[in-house]
């Protein structure tokens, strides 16, 4: 796919500030300072977009980036942000039940796991928080530049087995830093936008 026109449309903190439910969208989630804007930059190829930073928690909104006017990109807050305080905690928590109960046209989540560690406690809840709602996930680990190519499969092997994901599903290691991975993940979100219109067309 070639990415030629991305637009930030919008910038939430709550549903009145979503823009019309009226495309298809794919949310990326994930710890914060896991590599989230990184990530983002990469696959929309613009270099600073998303904001990218070295203090955590710098995301705190919920960010629509429409793509070639066709489908868009919602990039979620992180959580697991260490300073957080609780009320942060609570306000990231309905946040994100809004917007997980609302959304129609959500195809699927991304969500982001940092290689080098086994998912996190906050990692595990999101991930339930997906099934809870009955999403569509897909799993992606961020840094992979951090270890050897000969880590790569065991750290995924180990993320797998933690998150008890079925034995067909497959986790993309990505790279920001060494842009590997990105063009894998960017076909993926090709098919499921493809397979949405293909559906929407039988349905008129
Ligand atoms: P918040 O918005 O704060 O929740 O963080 P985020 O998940 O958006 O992470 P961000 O992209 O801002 O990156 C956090 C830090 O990790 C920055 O210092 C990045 O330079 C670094 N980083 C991101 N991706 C990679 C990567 O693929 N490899 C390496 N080595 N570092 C990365
Ligand atoms: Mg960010």
């Amino acid at each position: 796919m070639i990415i030629k026109k991305v637009e930030l449309i919008a910038t939430a903190v709550k549903k009145g500030q979503y823009p019309a439910d009226s495309l298809p969208e794919i949310a990326f989630a994930g710890r914060s300072n896991v590599g989230k804007s990184s990530l983002l930059n990469l696959l929309m190829n613009r270099k600073s977009l998303a904001r990218v930073s070295g203090s955590p928690g710098k995301t705190r909104t919920i960010n629509f980036y429409e793509i070639n006017e066709k489908f868009r990109i919602v990039d979620l807050p992180g959580y697991g942000y260490a300073k957080a305080s609780k009320s942060l905690t609570e306000t990231w928590g309905g946040m994100m039940e809004e917007f997980f109960e609302s959304r129609e046209k959500l195809l699927k989540v991304v969500q982001l796991v940092d290689i080098r560690h086994t998912p996190t406690a906050q990692d595990i809840q999101m991930y339930e928080y997906l099934r809870y709602y009955k999403l569509e996930w897909l799993i992606v680990a961020t840094k992979a530049d951090k270890i050897s190519r000969s880590e790569i499969q065991k750290s995924l092997s180990g993320i797998h087995k933690t998150l008890e994901l079925s034995e067909m599903e497959k986790i993309i290691p990505v790279s920001a830093l060494k842009r590997t991975g990105h063009t894998e993940l960017l076909e993926e979100i090709e098919k499921l936008c493809d397979f949405y219109f293909s559906q929407s067309l039988e349905r008129e």
